[in-house]
């Protein structure tokens, strides 16, 4: 199987998937979108309800965010791959448990698998704990970590500006690292 045929059947797998509740209360499952070859992987937390609706990762108020901040960096959105540590979209948004995160996860390995890219960027503390259980943001947003073969940058999500706008300048600062470690070939 190609890697594409591998994200199109994880994709279908996701879109049907029963293996947490939050099947329960979505609409529509986010597997994430982006081509198989893509050296640029984002990992935001879960989807929203823009994103429920439509099926697709960072299409509301946080994906236009998240699109500047690609801007900022020079790289453009169609050729990152862009999903989330969960792929349905957890009751009011609230953060996703546990047992939710441990059910979805196998797709995220199976992506990232599949798609191989040269760094995963993670988007927020949902994000970090997943691959990093003991780090936290402000010590490690805009740096690169290492796990096995695998190369990881972590910066804020992109919606706690809107929460918390001293985050603005911050973000822009790692995502323009982002855009320089890519052009320099590093990631
Ligand atoms: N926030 C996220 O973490 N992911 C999305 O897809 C949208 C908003
Ligand atoms: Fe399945 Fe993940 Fe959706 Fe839970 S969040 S139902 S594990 S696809």
């Amino acid at each position: 199987m190609t890697d594409e045929a591998v994200l199109q059947e994880l994709a279908r797998e996701i879109r049907s998937c029963v293996k947490c509740p939050l099947h329960l209360s979505r609409r529509n499952a986010v597997p994430g979108e982006g081509p198989s070859d893509a050296t640029l992987m984002i990992i935001g937390e879960a989807p929203g309800r823009n994103e429920d609706e439509q099926g697709r990762p960072f299409v509301g108020a946080a994906g236009r965010n998240l699109d500047d901040l690609l801007s900022e960096a020079g790289v453009s959105r169609d050729s990152v791959f862009i999903t989330n540590t969960v792929k349905c979209r957890p009751p009011a948004n609230r953060r996703p448990a546990r047992d939710e995160l441990d059910a979805c996860h196998p797709y995220l390995r199976r992506q990232t698998e599949a798609i191989a890219p040269k760094v995963i960027v993670l988007l927020g503390d949902a994000a970090l704990k997943e691959f990093f259980p003991g780090s936290s943001l402000g010590q490690v947003h805009g740096k690169t970590m290492k796990r096995g073969s695998l190369l990881f940058f972590s910066t804020y999500h992109p919606a706690s500006v809107i929460y918390n706008p001293s985050l603005k300048e911050v973000l822009k600062d790692d995502f323009r690292k982002l855009g320089a470690l890519t052009r320099e070939g590093k990631v």
